[in-house]
């Protein structure tokens, strides 16, 4: 009997863990994290036979950066995600570093074995090896839908004997029916792009930059074709370059170049020294696109990582650390200043409402009766709310509310858009991560903020998606009020929508 004590204790134990995993305090229950460990960067993003592919950033052995391999987790509407056993693991003291994924749909590297009979095809993933004195693009194999994967014998495929070249996003262009590379050089503030007919030979076709925000390594390049705007059929070509630190925010971030590229080179639309922010919070970093998308849907989705590296390491989450923002609708659309990226929540977010509340044209105070009234309090909450600003200084909604905690969503009447953390929770971990994060925005007569609220975290879509703030908060779990508010004068409500959203973890 004794021998079976320890055995039992760990079952109880084990058992004890699992009927609280995604359950923790600040565990995201309709974004991506892993069931434990650690994560950074989204990478080999690529919808691959009815499932989108995550891999991602991943310590298999720890809940802080390290041993960098790529974690893998799957989904069919970018929501329900299910997690796999790590696709790429460090080996031999290199680690995997971030880089992309692509169908080899007609097996042009001659690496598929794919034994079914009519689909030649296999995954490749691009990624960089790291050790601490060289960075080289490296290529591996899979013939198992991403389960698991085969380093290529001929790697590296592109080495420059740097100690910082890393990133590579690989990209069809179909006018030559080939492959282009970014991939960065971040300390040179450069993007290259190379070319390839097969994935395993490239060949240097051009470089982009300095240009933009050059404050930090530039990292995680990304180069997709666009529809330029809504009914045309002009296209457009977008370039992000995360850089980091010296983001809008400090620390992360993501900017982008809207332009051309015409098979060789990159050509920016606008001034170089002109910086174009994807995102204003403080938590939105390494993002980028996804290689493929199912048959009929032209839509183009972007995943970033949700934090930032000023104390990433430091989060105040267990048994995991790191998680996914949102994933992300691009849309190019015409404004007064040229044509900028505009992002939505992905569509499918609407199969997780639940309850429903709506109303009209409110002042503040009774708007906040009928949310009181009925009930509408929470951390997992999508919210629609249309202002009409009228004389308000500031107006806007107080979420994760409680008697001394609040989040600030804001618009202030000189046309800005803000977050305010500083007193949202949990912030003692990094004395970089209580703040204000505040961007422009253009006001009309009405203003509509689209807001999503996880148990840690807030999602801020305005002005038509032109402006996104994406920021981590750590309340208490007591602390999930929502109100509206106007100061200076008053705003009224003139439609406000709010779903609870249902969890998508077990
Ligand atoms: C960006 C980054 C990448 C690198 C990876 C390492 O967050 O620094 O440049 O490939 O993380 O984990």
């Amino acid at each position: 009997m004794k021998r079976f004590l320890p055995a039992a204790a760990a079952l109880a134990g084990f058992l004890a863990a699992s009927v609280t995993l995604y359950h923790e305090l600040w565990r995201l229950q309709y974004h991506f994290s892993p069931a434990r460990t650690w994560t950074n960067d989204p990478n080999g993003l690529v919808w691959y036979k009815g499932e989108f592919h995550l891999f991602y950033q991943n310590n298999p052995f720890g809940d802080k950066w390290g041993h960098m391999s790529w974690g893998h987790a799957v989904s069919k509407d970018l929501l329900h995600w299910k997690e796999l056993p790590v696709a790429i693991p460090e080996e031999n003291g290199i680690m995997i570093f971030s880089g992309s994924a692509v169908v080899d749909a007609n097996d042009a590297s001659g690496l598929c074995q794919s034994t079914e009979p009519n689909d030649p095809s296999c995954l490749i993933a691009i990624y960089t090896g790291h050790t601490a004195t060289l960075q080289t693009q490296n290529i591996a194999v899979s013939n198992d839908r991403g389960r698991t994967f085969t380093k290529y014998k001929g790697n590296p495929v592109l080495d420059l004997h740097m100690k910082d070249f890393r990133d590579p996003k690989v990209t069809w262009y179909a006018p030559a029916k080939k492959w282009v590379m970014a991939v960065s050089l971040p300390n040179e503030h450069k993007i290259r792009f190379y070319g390839s007919k097969n994935l395993l030979q490239w060949a240097l076709l051009s470089e982009f930059g300095p240009a933009g925000a050059t404050g930090g390594q530039w990292e995680c390049p990304d180069l997709f074709e666009m529809s330029a705007a809504e009914k045309t059929d002009a296209r457009k070509w977008v370039l992000i370059v995360n850089v980091n630190p010296g983001g809008v925010q400090g620390g992360s971030a993501v900017q982008y170049f809207v332009g051309k590229f015409d098979g060789t080179a990159f050509h920016n639309d606008n001034p170089a020294e002109q910086t174009l922010w994807a995102d204003w919070g403080k938590d939105y970093y390494a993002a980028v696109t996804y290689y493929d998308s199912p048959p009929g849907d032209m839509s183009k989705y972007l995943i970033g990582w949700f934090s930032n590296w000023e104390y990433a390491n430091d989060e105040p989450t267990a048994p995991q650390r790191g998680a996914m923002a949102i994933p992300r609708e691009l849309m190019l659309r015409g404004t007064p200043a040229g044509i900028r990226l505009m992002q939505r929540p992905v569509s499918s977010l609407a199969t997780l409402h639940g309850t429903e509340l709506g109303m009209r044209d409110r002042d503040i105070a009774s708007a906040n009766q009928d949310i009181a009234d009925k009930g509408f309090h929470g951390h997992q909450m999508e919210i629609i709310a249309t202002f009409e600003p009228g004389s308000a200084k500031e107006f806007g909604l107080q979420v994760h509310k409680g008697a001394t905690e609040r989040t600030v969503v804001g618009v202030t009447s000189d046309g800005h858009l803000y977050v305010d953390r500083t007193k949202s929770g949990r912030s003692d971990f990094s004395p970089k991560f209580p703040g204000r994060q505040t961007a422009p925005l253009r006001l009309g007569k009405f203003v509509t903020l689209h807001i999503l609220l996880d148990t840690s975290s807030v999602e801020v879509f305005a002005g038509d998606g032109e402006r996104v703030i994406s920021d981590r908060v750590f309340p208490a779990a007591a602390s999930d009020g929502i109100e509206v508010f106007s100061n200076g004068g008053a705003a009224k409500v003139a439609s406000l929508r709010m779903w609870k959203i249902n969890s998508v973890w077990p």
